[in-house]
């Protein structure tokens, strides 16, 4: 996406990093491999990942590739030909940790795909809280084409989100789908033309920005933590997140915001 070229990152940093008020942009940066996730590649995105959750005043993160053509076009199956079966699972090991580590992180955080996202990419993105995507977009998780399977959640992601038989077609298929019928299968929130990708995603991370931090924290958690466990536990979960905001000042400002008729000045405590 354009946001990437206004990075103050080098050029040869496989991570750009923005902040744009309390949005935090990360862009892949391989754009020459289609952003693929090589083992450097991974390491700096966990470690961008890590820095974020603990720098305060971030309330979203939005996951994007650099150079238009793909969001990621999965494990870079380069460097994957000159690994040896241990050096496979330590990788694999590694991009579970990050696909995790975007799904547990403390904020929203939003996939902003133009192009491809394929294998290791869409398993990334489907670890995210929202998928926006353009009309370049082309999704699959087209492992068994290549005689593996989704390594990173895939075949447990894509199912609780688009349910068992959506999941099972495309996997077992390997078929890449256009952004449309993504749209159509729930995989993506909203798909608009290309030029408009990045405004699209600058609105809906304004939406988000004007949730209190610690209740944007504890509604994905307990949507994340409560589904597919049975009702009890699930509102079990929703309890104690209301229980974590429920004293808080954010909670205080939220009220005095409303009988004021001003909006909130929320600081995450
Ligand atoms: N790993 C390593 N390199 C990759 C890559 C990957 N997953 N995907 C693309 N590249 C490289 C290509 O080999 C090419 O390198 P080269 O210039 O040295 O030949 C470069 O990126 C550009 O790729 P190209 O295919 O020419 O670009 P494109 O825009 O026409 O197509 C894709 C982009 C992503 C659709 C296409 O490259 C592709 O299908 N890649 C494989 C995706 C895949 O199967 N991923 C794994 C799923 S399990």
């Amino acid at each position: 996406m354009a946001k990437a070229k206004t990075s103050n990152a080098l050029p040869r940093d496989l991570v750009l990093r923005e902040r744009v008020g309390s949005v935090a942009w990360l862009t892949l940066n391989r754009p020459e491999a289609r952003n693929a996730l090589s083992r450097a590649l991974v390491a700096s995105l966990r470690a961008e990942l890590a820095a974020l959750a603990a720098q305060p005043g971030v309330t979203t993160v939005v996951l994007t590739g650099a150079g238009g053509k793909a969001f990621c076009a999965g494990a870079d199956l380069k460097e994957r030909l000159g690994m040896t079966l241990d050096e496979t699972r330590a990788f694999l090991h590694e991009l579970g940790a990050l696909v995790q580590a975007v799904e547990d992180f403390p904020a929203p955080v939003v996939a902003a795909i133009a192009g491809a996202a394929l294998g290791g990419g869409l398993e990334l993105a489907l670890a995210a809280d929202i998928r926006l995507a353009d009309e370049s977009a082309s999704l699959g998780l087209s492992e068994v084409r290549l005689g593996i399977i989704p390594g990173a959640g895939g075949t447990q992601r894509l199912s609780r989100l688009c349910g068992i038989a959506v999941a099972k077609e495309l996997i077992l298929t390997g078929r890449r789908i256009d952004a449309a019928t993504a749209l159509r299968l729930g995989l993506l929130s909203r798909v608009v033309p290309e030029a408009e990708l990045e405004p699209a995603v600058t609105e809906i991370c304004a939406e988000l920005c004007a949730g209190g931090p610690l209740a944007l924290a504890q509604a994905k958690h307990a949507i994340d933590s409560g589904f597919g466990r049975p009702m009890p536990e699930g509102l079990a979960v929703e309890r104690r997140g209301y229980e974590a905001v429920l004293g808080s000042a954010d909670r205080k400002e939220g009220l005095r915001a409303f009988a004021e008729k001003r909006p909130p000045r929320f600081r995450g405590k």
